[in-house]
């Protein structure tokens, strides 16, 4: 089970003793936890110092789509995030997908591949989507042309589905949506002959409350989580709750 801290714009300095918890848990979770944590670029790099002795990795939570240096103002490539020691990078998250479209995000996740990163990929309907009945178009085509003609690295690339009306709401999906939605992404990824072997996880409103329930989708593989997950002890419940 993945669970991934999606820290968004939260977080100083001092936020890595806030680490020390969730390290110690996960070195006696029975769960086997893989923990990820995204935090903001300014504070990868001692995230990565912090958790250098534990089985936690450090990633990013988006990245430039070239590699190479370049006049691009604000941005940070995937080969400075892999030389801060991050491993893994959030890309096509709703909250970025303003200023990309899923050509730029198809791009972006070919750059961290080539940096051997591990992505994160985002996909999920916006409310008007749904209630229009076009959430599995929306799937499908932020999936296929997200992953259009990038190599076979099925391990390398984990899906997010984050219905964005989820997120930050407090409002998650039903069991049953939940669950053919996450069937649906498993068949088109069969369609597309790659990435058959990515795992799946769910991200939007996770929280101590809901964890049972939503474990209980045995479809799903991990969660991304952001609010829940900036607070050491929301995030060690949540982990806890999804075994008991
Ligand atoms: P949330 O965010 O858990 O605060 O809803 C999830 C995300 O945006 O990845």
């Amino acid at each position: 089970m993945y669970f991934i801290a999606n820290w968004k714009m939260f977080g100083s300095i001092k936020s890595v003793n806030s680490l020390n918890k969730v390290i110690s848990y996960s070195k006696t979770n029975k769960l086997k936890a893989k923990i990820i944590y995204c935090p903001p670029y300014t504070l990868i790099k001692s995230f990565v110092d912090k958790t250098k002795n534990s089985n936690i990795k450090i990633g990013a939570q988006d990245c430039h789509t070239q590699i190479k240096y370049g006049p691009f103002t604000g941005a940070i490539s995937s080969k400075m995030i892999k030389d801060l020691g991050g491993k893994f990078v959030i890309i096509g998250h709703s909250e970025t997908r303003a200023e990309n479209d899923n050509k730029k995000i198809n791009l972006k996740i070919k750059s961290a591949l080539d940096e051997k990163l591990n992505v994160i990929l985002c996909i999920g309907e916006k409310l008007i989507d749904k209630r229009k009945n076009k959430t599995k178009y929306v799937l499908k085509k932020q999936l296929l042309e997200g992953l259009k003609n990038l190599k076979n690295l099925n391990k390398k690339v984990i899906i997010a589905y984050e219905p964005v009306w989820s997120i930050g709401t407090g409002i998650i999906p039903s069991e049953n949506d939940l669950k053919k939605n996450i069937r649906f992404i498993r068949n088109i990824l069969k369609i597309s002959k790659k990435f058959t072997k990515s795992k799946i996880l769910y991200g939007g409103s996770v929280n101590p409350k809901n964890i049972k329930n939503l474990m209980r989708i045995d479809n799903i593989d991990g969660f991304l989580i952001g609010g829940s997950s900036t607070n050491e002890k929301i995030f060690i419940d949540i982990m806890k709750k999804s075994i008991n």
